[in-house]
This record gives structure tokens, sequence and C-alpha cells, in this order.
């Protein structure tokens, strides 16, 4: 059994790997952190909170950063918000165009820098971090608690980064251009990480005709998923924008799931003065610009049929509750 913390700025595909989460029976879910990115704190937190009491589970939901470290979200959000012919990519909440019923129930009483390092002392070093939003919040623990990089962290997986290409500037992936200075502090921590990219994630289309499957699943957790996956056809059919491609739900498989992702141990770094590059991974495979050891573990190639079968995997267990 996995304990993992996600750290999320739900945000739809962000909203699909809750789902999984909360259902996988691999998954010991301790918290759900979250921080501003694809839509601020005041919209990712509560569909967190929202989304986990809609569907019957009591797992702790913490605030975290309303900001990046140092950059202005809303400048970096708006370099995104053309992709789609002015549809913001998630939606003016997050969530696309569904609706959360308001549960009325407080967050945790503990913010998230405090929940990931108390979830770290309770779970002895089994704890697994999956952080599919700006690194903001896991930067800030590991300031706040330097502790944790002596062992009480298994492993950090994050969605973000590319070894090729980006998806907010011609260089860069949106959330490592959120928060650069985050994600260095990450990649420079000597945590075991996993970079789970759009190298990978760009592939990740979940297909049309899964689409439909999921929707006739019929439980409240699989028409969420659906009603999700409609909003991201039509922002693809009607805008031009992104697919329906499972970002966040991919860097969760990848953290629980051996053999979905496949790729290399490498130098990784984040390009933080650069006046073009910012946010840019820089991936050290056959150019060497350093002598630096290998840092973090880089998914190059995904099996998407393990990928969607373990997925629905996921949603068919909501059908046992
Ligand atoms: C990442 O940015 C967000 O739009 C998604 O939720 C994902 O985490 C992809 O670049
Ligand atoms: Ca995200």
């Amino acid at each position: 059994m996995h304990k993992i913390i996600i750290d999320c700025d739900t945000g739809t595909d962000d909203a699909i790997a809750l789902v999984a989460a909360l259902n996988s029976p691999d998954i010991d879910l301790r918290a759900i952190t979250t921080v501003s990115g694809n839509v601020d704190l005041c919209y990712t937190a509560p569909n967190s909170l929202n989304l986990a009491r809609m569907l019957g589970f009591p797992v702790k939901v913490a605030k975290g950063a309303p900001q990046p470290i140092l950059r202005d979200l809303h400048k970096i959000r708006l370099m995104d918000a053309d992709e789609a012919g002015g549809l913001p990519t998630h939606g003016q909440t997050g969530m696309g165009d569904v609706v959360l019923p308001e549960c009325g129930e407080p967050f945790y009483e503990k913010n998230a820098v405090e929940t990931i390092w108390e979830e770290a002392q309770a779970c002895g070093g089994e704890l697994e971090i999956v952080a599919v939003g700006p690194l903001t919040n896991i930067a800030h623990a590991l300031m706040v608690y330097p502790r944790l990089k002596e062992g009480l962290i298994k492993k950090i997986s994050f969605m973000g980064g590319a070894a090729y290409g980006g998806n907010t500037t011609a260089v860069a992936e949106f959330n490592i251009l959120c928060d650069p200075e985050a994600a260095r502090i990450v990649l420079r921590s000597g945590i075991p990480l996993v970079m789970v990219g759009l190298d990978v994630t760009e592939k990740a289309a979940v297909p049309d005709e899964d689409c439909e499957i999921i929707r006739w699943m019929g439980t409240k957790d699989a028409v969420l998923v659906a009603d999700i996956l409609d909003f991201m056809r039509m922002r693809r059919d009607e805008f031009g924008g992104e697919d329906t491609l499972m970002h966040d739900a991919l860097a969760l498989a990848a953290a629980v799931l051996p053999g979905v992702v496949s790729g290399h141990d490498y130098y990784v770094d984040v390009e933080c003065a650069g006046e073009y590059t910012f946010g840019h991974t820089y991936v050290q495979k056959d150019h060497r610009l350093t002598n630096s050891a290998p840092n973090c573990w880089v998914a190059e190639e995904v099996d998407m049929k393990c990928f969607m079968d373990w997925l629905k995997g996921c949603l068919e267990q909501s059908k046992n509750r």
C-alpha cells in the first residue's frame, strides 16, 4: 500500500487524479494539499475538498500557498490563456463546466506544509508525495523542515517539465514555469525524484471510446470523470484547445503502477534566470554541460493500454462502495 499525499492545483486533470487515488486499492491517501496554479487557491482548495466530500471520502484537505515563491502567477497564466481561443484551459473555476456541490465543511486545521510534516513523521519514511501542480508547497515544506530531506520522504513523483519543448512557452511546461524557484529546491533536495513531464503526458489522451465506457460505469465517481472528460473534448473540438491529456493521473500512476512509464536517470535542473527560457527543465542526456550526477528518474515512454486499464480499474472500484 502506497502512503501518498497528493499536492494539487485542482484543475480538471488534477480532479481525475484525485478520483483515481481515492478509489485505488493500492493507495492510502493520507492527505490532499492544495496550491495555486491552474486557478487561484480560493478555487483549487474548495474544488479538492468538495470533490472528496461529494464522493464520501473524509480525507484531510489542507490549504497551501496562494502564490509562487517569486513569480506572478497571473502573468504566467495569461501566457496559457490564448491556447484555447480565450477559453481558460481549466475553465473559470478550475473544474471546466462541472459544478461541485459545496460541502460546507472546514479545511484541515493545519496548512499544507504542516500537513506534509505531520504525515512524514506519521509514516516513518514511507510517505510518497505526488505533486501535480506548481511545486511551491513542497519547496516551502523542505525549507521549513529540512529534516524531510533526511529519509522522511520516500519519493516525490511530480508532473512537470519536459526534456523537449513546453506547453506554456516554447521551452517550459506550466507547473514548472509557475514556480521555477520551487522546482529547483525540489530538484536539488536529494530526495528520490520521478519526473513525469510532457514527453509522456502529451501522449496520454483518453480515447473517445474510453470516455463513453467510463460514463457507462454509472457511479458518481465515474460520471464526474466522464463530465470532466466531456469538457476536455469540448475544449479540443470547439476551441482547438488541449486534448483529454491525463498529465496528473499519469504522474499518480507512475508512482504506483510498475511499467506504466519507462525512462532513465538523468541530471535535471531548472532554468531560473533566462529571459526567455525561464521554467525550462534541463535534462542532461547526450550533450553534457555539467558533471553533476543524476538526481531524477525521467519518464520517457508511456504504455497507454496499461494506463487506461489502471484508470478504469480504479473507477470500477467505486461500484463496491
Ligand atoms: C500541468 O498543468 C496543468 O494545466 C495540469 O493540471 C498539469 O498539472 C500540465 O502542464
Ligand atoms: Ca495540475
